[in-house]
């Protein structure tokens, strides 16, 4: 059984994240934080805890996390999200109770109590995992890892950006939190659009209506989520759940490890998440950034089907 807490900032594809963590088996979950990203903190707070609620999850501690990024003025992502965040669905209004310990809080808390026990995985902008690494500096050597879903690392044809041309959308969000957890020197584990937008990798179309002849309270949800974006992009990258299915079992997941720096100044490669590759600057005791590189498609997209949507 692994400890995790899920840092995240719901958003159509964090949502789904959340029904695949919630119906794994292998997976305890210490605590959900929430981040301000795809849609402000207040909203994606609130959609988490309906996500919860709705899951039957509700002894899960949610604690709220950061508002805004370090240093930029908070850009969100309903354009593509929807207006609440969570597409098409109608979920009602949460009843549950912010634990009143906050994000940063959680994360120094469980750390000191469960050690390399736990792991972090966050799929949101990295403004919480920074500013708990801020307030405890040994918090790198204290878990045993936080995989995230963020970053194009230029691995695959598909590892360029979709926030600008060269950055993914949680790191360009607060690329400064980004450079803090990169050099913190936690070990870190990373699905980046290099595999969460490969086409074999993403929910397609015969997928979807496979889902949506199922007719369940669970496929019912992903159609809600989903069914609009399916139909703008020819199916759904399924971003967050990829790193959420790398804690679950890592060997459906092929990785390399390198050196990976953030570009905060750039003028249009704000968040470029920038890969060492170079031979004779290669350090393999630098090398802490375990990157996605390939998938077990079939693997990976049966785990999705069978947990995310059930029977
Ligand atoms: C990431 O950004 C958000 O839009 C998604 O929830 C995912 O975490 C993809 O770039
Ligand atoms: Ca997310």
């Amino acid at each position: 059984m692994k400890h995790i807490i899920l840092d995240t900032d719901p958003g159509v594809d964090d949502a789904l994240a959340f029904v695949l963590t919630f119906n794994s088996p292998e997976l305890k979950v210490e605590a959900v934080t929430t981040v301000a990203g795809n849609v402000n903190h207040e909203k994606g707070h609130r959609n988490a805890k309906k996500l919860l609620e709705f899951l039957g999850k509700t002894d899960v501690p949610i604690c709220a996390g950061a508002v805004n990024p370090m240093l930029r003025k908070m850009s969100h992502a309903e354009e593509f999200h929807g207006k609440t965040g969570l597409g098409d669905t109608e979920l009602p209004e949460p009843k549950m109770q912010t634990d009143p310990r906050s994000a940063v809080q959680m994360i120094l808390e469980k750390a000191d109590e469960l050690g390399k026990n736990l792991t972090l995985v966050a799929v949101g902008p990295l403004t919480n995992i920074a500013a708990a690494i801020l307030s405890d500096p040994a918090l790198p050597e204290k878990v045993k890892e936080l995989v995230i879903m963020g970053g194009a690392f230029n691995l695959t044809p598909y590892g360029h950006g979709n926030a600008n041309a060269v950055a993914e959308f949680n790191i360009w969000h607060d690329p400064e939190a980004a450079r803090i957890v990169f050099n913190s020197g936690i070990p870190m584990v990373c699905a980046g659009l290099d595999t969460t937008t490969y086409p074999e990798y993403r929910m397609s179309t015969e997928m979807f209506n496979e889902i949506k002849s199922k007719n369940t309270a669970r496929s019912n949800l992903v159609v809600d989520l989903c069914g609009s974006l399916v139909k703008r992009f020819n199916g759904f990258s399924l971003h967050d759940p990829q790193a959420v299915a790398y804690v679950i079992d890592p060997t459906i997941f092929t990785t390399e490890k390198y050196k990976v720096d953030l570009e905060v100044h750039g003028e249009i490669t704000r968040g470029m998440t920038v890969v060492e590759r170079r031979s004779y600057r290669r350090n393999p005791n630098e090398e802490n950034h375990e990157i996605i590189i390939k998938v077990d498609a079939e693997r990976f997209l049966k785990l999705i089907m069978d947990r995310v949507v059930g029977e």
